[in-house]
């Protein structure tokens, strides 16, 4: 199969759909990879070392019209949706039911797109996880970063001194951003409790965790006492397909301390506290009410190399499969990748982007709806 691979034009988006070792993994299998020129530099992949792994370098143009497959990180912008056709499979994040531009322009090209974020194996979102699992180590990097003087923090050193106590983070959500954040937060020896709600992964996180963090049912009570206490509060919760549930309030806000700092992850998904907005790497801060807050709502974007090796390892088995079997074969084959399929034949196939989208030609009927 033709798979290429180009390069990010998203503002402030320095990824890339598939690493050298990956390339050369596919050229192993026998299919070629085409490689828009400089499509890795930004993330630490010179042109140099795809090619010395097998890959073509090519133009923009030819990448997308050469491809039976095209894999990305970001949704196409609007520039992209005429390389759009009905002969191409893009796999790549899409996130469509906020999009309804690309949706339709799916449509209007038939395009098959399989969206990263509905890939969904039954115990979780494969290709999800692993952007959360570097959002929750960034959150404790935040963390103690932003405590000390310099940053406009209180001047407190995560960890504590010998002899002096270390800082307290409440981390709100135990899932793969909470459990990396606090994973990391006790690897730098702060005082960590997790608030989670679901009472089968308070269990996990028990074991998981093994002593060295609180683990506590999420109640207001609860919340509310944990909140005067905190140095740090990261927000990690996530209900699936809705906007993150608000676990502070503004109100609330002045139960803690003065110096707090609030880190809001879910923030990309509307954010946990009351008076988050979305920030930038470029100006990450600002106050409400005298907290400060956190916001950033692309955390992975500062460690593309890192993230493009995670993403990368996690998509790799599932390119591999659509090389080899055909996407609409290795989809037939595929519970999991049959729920990442959004858009088919100028239909909207997955349920959810059905739903946003009631107006617009659904394919009803199909394998996946059915699945889900
Ligand atoms: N800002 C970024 O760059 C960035 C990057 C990755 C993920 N995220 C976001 O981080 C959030 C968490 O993602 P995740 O992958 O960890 O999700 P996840 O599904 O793995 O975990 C979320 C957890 O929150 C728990 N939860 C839900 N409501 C709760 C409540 N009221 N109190 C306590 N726990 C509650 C759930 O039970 C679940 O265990 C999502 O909104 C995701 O979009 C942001």
């Amino acid at each position: 199969m033709r798979i290429a691979v180009v390069k990010e034009i998203k503002p402030a988006e320095a990824r890339v759909g598939l690493t050298p070792a990956g390339a050369e993994d596919l050229v192993r299998a026998g299919h070629t990879v085409l490689v828009e020129r400089s499509a890795g530099e930004l993330a630490g992949f010179p042109d140099e070392q795809y090619l010395a792994a097998g890959a073509e370098l090519v133009s923009r143009e030819d990448a997308w019209g050469r491809a039976e497959l095209l894999v990305k990180v970001k949704e196409p912008i609007a520039e992209e949706y005429p390389f759009l056709r009905d002969d191409l499979t893009l796999f790549t994040y899409l996130h469509l039911a906020a999009d309804r531009p690309l949706t339709e322009a799916l449509l209007a090209a038939g395009t098959l797109g399989i969206a990263y974020e509905t890939v969904f194996d039954g115990t979780g979102l494969p290709l999800l996880a692993p952007m959360s699992e570097i959002a929750g180590s960034l959150a404790a990097h935040a963390a103690a970063a932003n405590l000390m003087r310099p940053a406009g923090g209180p001047g407190v050193l995560l960890g504590g001194a010998p002899g002096v106590a270390p800082a307290r983070v409440l981390v709100i959500g135990g899932g793969a951003v909470g459990t990396q954040a606090a994973q990391l937060a006790l690897g730098m020896q702060a005082e960590v409790t997790v608030l989670e709600m679901s009472p089968t992964r308070i269990r996990q996180l028990d074991a998981l965790l093994d002593g060295r963090a609180r683990v506590l049912m999420s109640d207001v009570a609860t919340v509310e006492a944990e909140l005067a206490q905190a140095d740090v509060v990261i927000g990690a919760v996530l209900v699936p397909g809705r906007a993150a549930p608000k676990v502070v309030s503004r109100a609330q806000l002045a139960l803690l301390k003065p110096t707090a700092l609030l880190i809001d992850v879910a923030i990309d998904q509307g954010g946990a506290f009351e008076t988050s907005r979305p920030t930038t790497y470029a100006d990450p801060i600002f106050e409400v009410d005298g907290i400060r807050h956190y916001c950033v709502a692309n955390m992975p974007g500062a460690v593309p190399q890192t993230a493009t090796r995670a993403l990368t390892n996690a998509t790799l088995p599932y390119i591999r499969r659509i090389a080899q079997q055909g996407a609409e074969a290795a989809v037939a084959a595929d519970a999991a990748l049959a729920l990442g399929v959004n858009t088919r034949s100028g239909g909207i196939v997955h349920q959810g982007v059905a739903e946003a989208f009631a107006d617009l030609p659904a394919a009803v009927g199909d394998r996946s709806l059915a699945l889900r």
